[in-house]
């Protein structure tokens, strides 16, 4: 379809709007032209009109995805192969979570694109639509986020009239997959703040020669779009632990980001730095001053309620009928959330395998059952344990000042 037919078609839908075959067939024209902002609004006035059209919620699932907006991408598609099982792509759907789960498989997206055209990396800034209300479990986490980070954002005159100094940087830590890098997706999404992702494994990678100028450059743009959260993930990768860094430009790189974090320090700027990593061992301790990233957090496994709360996020949307959560939860000791996400996903295709098994034609849908998830847990095992293992070690051994106290709580617990 020619530009000029998609304006004709635009004309005659502006004619007949009510006409929802021809809104379809505009739809899937931008789509295929790859205008998908464009194609997303006529899916969206499609479901405005047909609010249990599979096909067209499948059809915003996939230009959410192309928009860079994951997590609406995915509820999306869930809601649409919900209504209609044949319309499942397993492809699709793995695309939209990694997309979705980790912000470096976006950065190395758009850096692929981008040193094509022979330039640096450009920092993705995003608004992201997910909450608090999408994290589950974690409830001590948050309000501490709420107290240290998003309440001073709104009253910083309150903070000031107690003499408390607004600002100052949080690393997240702790295992894989537990919500470290969704949290501060969160937060920013809680407070309506920008959020600017960047994979510091990818500022070493890429950056070669120019890194201090792009970190700069990082920390403006933070400045430019603030209120904003400044994100960087993998922090322990600047540690200089680690073998292969090339050690005089590292050392210089890490004397520009602490001084960086010091200027960026005050909510003046709106600019909330947050950091994660799996290896707070490894993070330089010049880090950790007050004002830098002075709140350490550890980010444990969900609990029985933060599994319940989990589990029932990732099960929203699809066909259920009796499913007990609290039993299935208990049996998920030690899984992670993402662990939880695989779970949900394996047992769903089982049941959708079962629902087609006498073909396509004559499919029905077989709502997931307690039984199901509960077979998943064989095929999808806990992948915490490697960490707490690791973990175990630096908790007894280089806890000077206490900082791992968390994690040696939650091992004796375990
Ligand atoms: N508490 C949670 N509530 C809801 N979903 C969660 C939670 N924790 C993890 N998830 C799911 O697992 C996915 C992966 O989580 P996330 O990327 O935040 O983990 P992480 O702690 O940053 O892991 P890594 O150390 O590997 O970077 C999320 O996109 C989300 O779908
Ligand atoms: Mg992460």
């Amino acid at each position: 379809m020619t530009n000029e037919d998609l304006d004709s078609l635009r004309e005659a839908v502006r004619a007949l709007p009510e006409n929802l075959p021809l809104r379809r067939q505009l739809a899937s024209g931008l789509e295929r032209a790859e205008r998908f902002a464009e194609a997303l609004a006529e899916w969206e006035a499609i479901c405005g009109r047909a609010p249990e059209d599979a096909p067209a919620i499948l059809g915003q699932a996939r230009c959410l995805y192309e928009v860079g907006r994951h997590p609406e991408a995915l509820e999306r598609y869930d809601r649409a192969v919900g209504l209609e099982v044949g319309l499942a792509d397993a492809a699709l759907r793995d695309r939209i979570v990694r997309a979705g789960a980790d912000p470096r498989a976006r950065i190395r997206l758009v850096a692929a694109d981008k040193e094509d055209q022979g330039r640096g990396l450009e920092p993705e800034v995003e608004k992201p639509a997910v909450t608090f209300a999408d994290v589950g479990g974690l409830d001590e986490l948050k309000e501490k986020i709420r107290l240290r980070i998003l309440y001073p954002l709104k009253r910083p005159d309150l903070y000031r009239a107690f003499g408390k100094k607004v600002g100052g940087g949080m690393l997240l830590y702790g295992p894989p997959g537990c919500g470290k890098t969704f949290l501060a997706r969160a937060t920013a999404g809680e407070a309506g703040l920008h959020f600017v992702a960047v994979g510091v494994e990818e500022v070493l990678d890429m950056w070669l020669g120019q890194s201090e100028k792009r970190l700069h450059e990082l920390f403006e743009t933070a400045r430019r779009t603030a209120p904003a959260i400044l994100f960087f993930d993998e922090v322990d990768a600047l540690g200089g632990r680690r073998s292969g860094l090339r050690h005089e430009s590292y050392r210089t790189l890490v004397t520009q980001f602490l001084s960086e974090l010091d200027g960026a320090g005050g909510s003046k700027e709106g600019v909330l730095v947050m950091g994660a990593t799996n290896a707070p061992w490894d993070v330089d301790p010049a880090f950790r001053r007050p004002g830098r990233f002075g709140d350490v957090l550890f980010v444990p496994p969900p609990d029985l309620r933060g599994r319940v709360e989990i589990l029932k996020l990732k099960l929203h949307g699809k066909p259920q009928g009796e499913i007990d959560v609290t039993e299935v939860a208990r049996a998920l000791e030690r899984y992670s959330g993402a662990d939880l996400d695989h779970l949900v996903e394996a047992a769903t295709e089982a049941a959708l395998a079962e629902s087609l098994r006498a073909g396509p034609e004559h499919a029905r849908v077989r709502a997931l059952q307690t039984a199901d998830l509960l077979a998943a847990t064989k095929r999808v095992r806990p992948s915490t344990l490697e960490w707490f293992s690791s973990a175990r070690n630096f908790a007894t051994y280089a806890n000077e000042s206490g900082q791992y106290d968390e994690v040696i709580d939650y091992l004796r617990k375990m």
